[in-house]
């Protein structure tokens, strides 16, 4: 079954074809990161005006790289939530556009749901049940994935997601955005214990909070500047680093403890951080479970993992009709039968 994929919630325009969830066919990528970068962040109305320059091309390519015409696809999925409303809005209207003119069926998918299904693209065999932090620019969920369509969430941050705190800290440590690479990079230069920073308290057992973390990077930089010293960046860049890593990893380890989990996963874009991908490893041998990581140009957003996930929305019959809406907030476990 080929289906083609359409993701546009955040500043990358992509489109793929992938064959019954798992072999990719085609990927094409179009991000306005560089001209965001200008403004240190992601400014909502930029993405949508670069998404809707950038989505024809990209399914034309993604259509074209896999040697398949529309006729020939069997389901278009596209990203319906969560993320900038008016960038998740583009990618709804352009594959309600595509499923009328088609007659194909559409098939709604909630994004995080997609970072979780660029497992089964890098791992053939990973099946569900698995324990899988999910942490992006947005979010931040240990989740247990009992099927393909069934989710818990065991955990969550109770503030600023993992990525959004290595953006925030790039940006006060004048690194440029997004903070994950360029804090990432500084890092390997600098000692993971030369600043000392606080562990913040979240409520729930498999919770996390970064914001504390955040304010203590600032507070330090402040300090710093009113004695007339410069803060050591690729100190810093260390520090934080191991905390964030550090903490993601305990979190996620005691929930495959506890759940008795046999296979644990990482999903979203921090999961290209290399610090938290060797302590998760280093932490799964130890306990002898299994760890399947997603390859690194799967972790950031594409289009190949919306059409991953939406083969296994569609098989459980979860299509929509082209009243279709996007929605800025929606939890990876909602009701498929409320869409
Ligand atoms: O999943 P994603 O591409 O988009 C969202 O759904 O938000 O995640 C983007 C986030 C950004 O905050 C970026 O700084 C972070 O992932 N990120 C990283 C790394 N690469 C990207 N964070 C830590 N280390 C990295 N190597
Ligand atoms: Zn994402």
């Amino acid at each position: 079954m080929l289906i083609l994929g359409i993701e546009s919630s955040c500043d990358e325009t992509a489109a793929a074809v992938v064959e019954d969830g798992r072999t990719l066919h085609s990927s094409a990528i179009a991000t306005s990161v560089a001209e965001q970068a200008l403004y240190g962040g992601v400014v909502p109305e930029i993405a949508s005006r670069r998404h809707i320059e950038s989505i024809s091309p990209a399914v034309q390519k993604a259509l074209a790289d896999a040697g398949v015409s529309p006729a020939e696809l069997d389901a278009i999925a596209v990203t319906f939530a969560p993320g900038l409303i008016g960038a998740v809005l583009v990618g709804v209207n352009f594959a309600k556009g595509l499923a009328c003119a088609t007659g194909k069926p559409l098939v709604p998918v909630h994004h995080l749901r997609g970072h979780i299904a660029a497992l089964y693209l890098t791992h053939p065999e990973l099946k569900p049940p698995f324990l899988c932090l999910v942490a992006s620019g947005g979010h931040s969920h240990i989740v247990k994935v009992e099927e393909y369509t069934r989710f818990a969430v065991l955990g969550r941050t109770v503030d600023d997601a993992a990525g959004e705190a290595f953006d925030k800290v790039a940006r006060t440590l004048g690194l440029p955005y997004p903070g994950g690479p360029s804090v990432s990079k500084a890092a390997r230069q600098g000692n993971p214990h030369g600043y000392a920073l606080p562990t913040p308290h979240a409520p729930g057992p498999y919770d996390v909070s970064f914001s504390g973390l955040k304010t203590a990077v600032l507070n330090a930089v402040n300090q710093a500047r009113m004695r007339g010293e410069a803060v050591r960046v690729p100190d810093m860049a260390a520090s934080f680093q191991e905390k964030i890593a550090c903490i993601l990893a305990q979190k996620l380890l005691a929930a495959a403890r506890d759940t008795g989990a046999a296979t644990l996963c990482l999903a979203g874009g921090v999961a290209a951080n290399g610090r938290l991908r060797t302590l998760v490893n280093e932490g799964a041998q130890k306990a002898g479970l299994r760890l399947c990581l997603p390859e690194p140009a799967l972790c950031g957003d594409n289009a190949a993992m919306i059409a991953a996930q939406g083969y296994y929305e569609y098989c459980a019959g979860h299509t929509a009709s082209l009243n279709l809406n996007g929605y800025a907030t929606l939890p990876i476990d909602y009701n498929p039968g409320e869409i």
